[in-house]
């Protein structure tokens, strides 16, 4: 049987750079009640003109590079995002133009946070099948145009930036081992756009009341996020015949330390065998986990033969696994 493997790995974190005391100058917040209710210590915020698809490009050409193939390979284009160029054409598609390939299929995944994850699992269906050989998975998000910048419980919680992974085809047993994923949409107002979408079109009140901007039930959101990121681990490392103590890297989404730190005592996974790059990305969404994976390769944290397990949860509510032999 074919199975997907991860040929390169790329990601682009914008110039600017936004630290905790530059936020407390804007809103009543504090360094130490960031760092110590989340974990960040800075977070990288867009330019002005550029777009979701931008950085997506800047990613993209790295992990194309790292995966020493020639770009007209790619047969798919998968871009998680919930801060697109536009609502459309997808930003996939626009990475598609700006990357001068062929009129290869090319769409975006909303699943928040689990965004990159769900492309995964996608790709690698389509790839396992023997639909195509090659895809460019990437998570990219704009966070700090879609956040309010008045409002404190939420926006010293994001951050900018995208990743992005080659998957292609091998028969060797290595590869994306397992996949779980999930949503419920019961949930889905814990954490919304509210505006924007046919549901609240836009009108002068919703931009006056911030309608388009990001909303959540932080500590409700909290404890969902716990419970579902310990089960997609776990339930992923189940189904690969796997436990905590054979993982050589967990790479959880980076939406706050403390969600980490419960998820890897629920999970048994060591501490030391968990990538932790919070304090200096914040929360990038779908961006985190490509982003965290392309760090963690680059820092020789992931060798040949390492098992890898990824986790993610989010708006949605969403949530899924990954298990990967490198
Ligand atoms: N600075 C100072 N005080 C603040 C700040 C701030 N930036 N933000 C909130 N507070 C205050 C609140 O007003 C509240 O004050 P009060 O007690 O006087 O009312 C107090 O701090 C405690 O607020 P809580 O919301 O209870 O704080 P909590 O410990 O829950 O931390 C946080 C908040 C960081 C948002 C946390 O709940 C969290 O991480 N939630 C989950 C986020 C998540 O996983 N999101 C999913 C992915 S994101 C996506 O999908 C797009």
């Amino acid at each position: 049987m074919n199975r997907s493997v991860i040929l390169g790995t790329g990601s682009y974190l914008p110039e600017q750079v936004m630290t905790n005391e530059d936020w407390s100058k804007r809103v009543e917040t504090s360094d130490q009640w960031i760092t110590e209710r989340t974990g960040i210590k800075e977070r990288h915020f867009a330019a002005p003109g550029q777009a979701t698809s931008d950085l997506v490009v800047e990613a993209a050409k790295r992990a194309i590079h790292d995966a020493k193939i020639d770009k007209h390979q790619l047969d798919l284009i998968i871009v998680g995002t919930i801060s697109p160029d536009n609502a459309y054409p997808s930003t996939a598609n626009w990475v598609q133009k700006k990357l001068k390939l062929k009129p290869i299929p090319s769409f975006d995944i909303s699943a928040a946070c689990s965004g990159f994850l769900f492309g995964l699992i996608v790709a690698d269906s389509l790839i396992k099948t023997g639909v195509i050989k090659t895809a460019l998975v990437a998570g990219a998000e704009i966070m700090s145009r879609i956040m309010n910048w008045e409002d404190r419980n939420t926006c010293v919680l994001f951050g900018d930036g995208a990743g992005a992974a080659v998957l292609g085809s091998s028969k060797e047993n290595k590869g994306i081992l397992s996949t779980y994923w999930g949503a419920d949409g019961n949930l889905g107002d814990l954490l919304m756009q509210p505006a924007g979408g046919s549901a609240m079109p836009a009108t002068v009140e919703t931009v006056e009341k911030k309608l388009h901007c990001v909303q959540m039930k932080g500590n409700e959101v909290f404890k969902h996020a716990v419970l579902r990121m310990q089960e997609a681990a776990s339930k992923s490392l189940e189904s690969a015949k796997l436990s905590g103590s054979d993982v050589d890297l967990f790479i959880p989404h980076q939406a706050n330390i403390r969600i980490i730190e419960a998820t890897i005592k629920r999970a048994g996974i060591p501490p030391e065998k968990t990538f932790i790059n919070i304090a200096k990305t914040a929360n990038i969404s779908a961006a985190t986990i490509p982003i965290a994976l392309d760090e963690a390769k680059r820092q020789g944290r992931i060798q040949p033969g390492h098992i890898v397990l990824m986790s993610a949860f989010g708006a949605g509510f969403t949530w899924a696994g990954v298990v990967v032999r490198f």
